[in-house]
């Protein structure tokens, strides 16, 4: 039985977030509408999570001791990782202290923190189908491991190098010969999170389509974990970074039932409770595991406009241990709005124009700083099929014009 409390009450059901971006901000709205009492933390003033939070907290979260000391003074019931750049040994710690419970689990932060331990995880420990790949600590074993060493094969021309360390793209390069690889190398430390220089090189798949599996780990009527997958979400990568998403995307029902196998092993190993991000690359019927998400994930921003429960609160719901309803509500489109502009304070023209455009919503995520690649906001849109739908979000979020004032 789930009981909930009220907030700013001794009584209160108490949930921190470690990360109060745009995606944090929908669990945080999503908490509140059930009475949950909210804790956004973040690096930075005026996150987008808190200002809708019951309270803020800014403080390095990266910096175990820090971390320590926060959640031993709010004593939340559970902390919810957003981001990767947390102390998660210290979570671990705390975890197995007792002093709290983390979603979906420590490990899971842990592991999907940088690249290695997950796709250690998915190839070498439960044997899911994963582009070829080598980790290298210099760019001398960077070469080794695209050209082979000692008759072993090497993951060939064209790959893909990325930092461990990093997310939406960043210092992540194409190497399509030889000539490519050292611009790569020099690309990667330049973008990687922290500076040491490990990356990891991935041979090229020439996918036909990619895919976000959203998969939510629920408690079930009878008390045990049950499996849940969204509608398969289609999208868009620029330079690794998200631009356009859709839902549903059509699959080969062969293709439909790797991606949900590969979901339900990966989730499963890595256990607890709440909504994962799957993200999976499909040819034909062959489906390769990309990586995972142990929360909500930017391309499933769509689901604010296509399900009956979005990611949001489904991650929301699935954390509590309240049922989940997985079930789409219509086709429907997101695209991305950038900032364009590197300013403060900065303002949005023509907001009215793009809610003019048929069955079209948006999100203004509220950050205090804008940068010309940072996403400032979404435009979301229903309709009857897919193909419609992606038109309406593109026009939206290109009417949509961010200025510095
Ligand atoms: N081995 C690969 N073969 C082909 N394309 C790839 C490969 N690896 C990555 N990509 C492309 O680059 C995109 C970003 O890669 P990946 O998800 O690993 O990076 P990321 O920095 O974690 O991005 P995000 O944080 O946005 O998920 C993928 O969605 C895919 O479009
Ligand atoms: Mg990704």
């Amino acid at each position: 039985m789930t009981t909930l409390g009220t907030p700013l009450t001794p009584h209160s059901t108490k949930v921190m977030l470690l990360g109060a971006g745009e995606l944090g901000k929908e669990v945080l709205i999503a908490l509140q509408r059930l009475g949950v009492e909210t804790i956004a933390v973040d690096r930075y003033d005026h996150a987008p999570g808190q200002q809708v939070a019951h309270h803020a907290r800014t403080i390095a979260m990266s910096d175990p001791a820090q971390l320590k000391a926060l959640i031993e003074t709010e004593r939340p019931h559970l902390v919810v990782p957003e981001i990767e750049a947390i102390a998660t040994p210290m979570l671990e710690q705390l975890e197995a202290a007792g002093v709290v419970r983390v979603i979906p689990t420590a490990r899971a932060a842990r592991l999907t923190m940088d690249r290695e331990g997950i796709r250690r995880l998915a190839a070498e420990t439960l044997g899911l189908p994963t582009s070829p790949y080598r980790f290298c600590d210099s760019l001398a074993e960077l070469q080794a491991a695209i050209d082979g060493v000692n008759g072993e094969k090497g993951v060939g021309y064209p790959c893909i190098v990325k930092p461990v360390m990093s997310s939406s793209g960043k210092g992540q390069s194409k190497i399509d010969g030889p000539g490519d690889v050292q611009k790569a190398w020099d690309y990667a430390m330049a973008g990687g999170r922290v500076s040491h220089g490990r990356v990891i090189v991935e041979g090229f798949i020439d996918f036909d389509y990619e895919i976000t599996l959203l998969t939510v780990r629920a408690v079930g009527e009878g008390g045990q974990i049950e499996t849940h997958f969204c509608d398969p979400i289609g999208h868009v990568q620029v330079s690794g970074d998200y631009v356009e998403s859709w839902q549903p995307h059509p699959m080969h029902p062969a293709a439909l039932e790797k991606a949900r196998q590969i979901a339900r092993a990966v989730t499963g190993n890595l256990g607890g409770q709440g909504l994962f991000g799957v993200e999976l690359f499909v040819q034909g019927e062959q489906v390769w595991f990309s990586e995972v998400s142990p929360r909500p994930h930017d391309t499933g921003l769509v689901t604010l406009c296509t399900q009956h429960q979005s990611e949001f609160e489904l991650h929301a719901r699935a954390i509590l241990g309240l049922p989940v309803d997985t079930s789409l509500r219509n086709p429907g489109a997101s695209a991305v709005i950038y900032g364009g502009v590197e300013a403060a304070g900065i303002v949005f023209d023509g907001v009215d124009e793009a809610l003019r455009v048929p069955g079209t919503d948006l999100r203004l995520f509220g950050k205090p700083e804008s940068f010309a690649k940072r996403r400032m906001g979404v435009a979301l849109a229903r309709a009857g099929d897919v193909d419609t739908a992606r038109t309406h979000p593109k026009l939206a979020a290109g009417t949509v014009r961010p200025r510095q004032v």
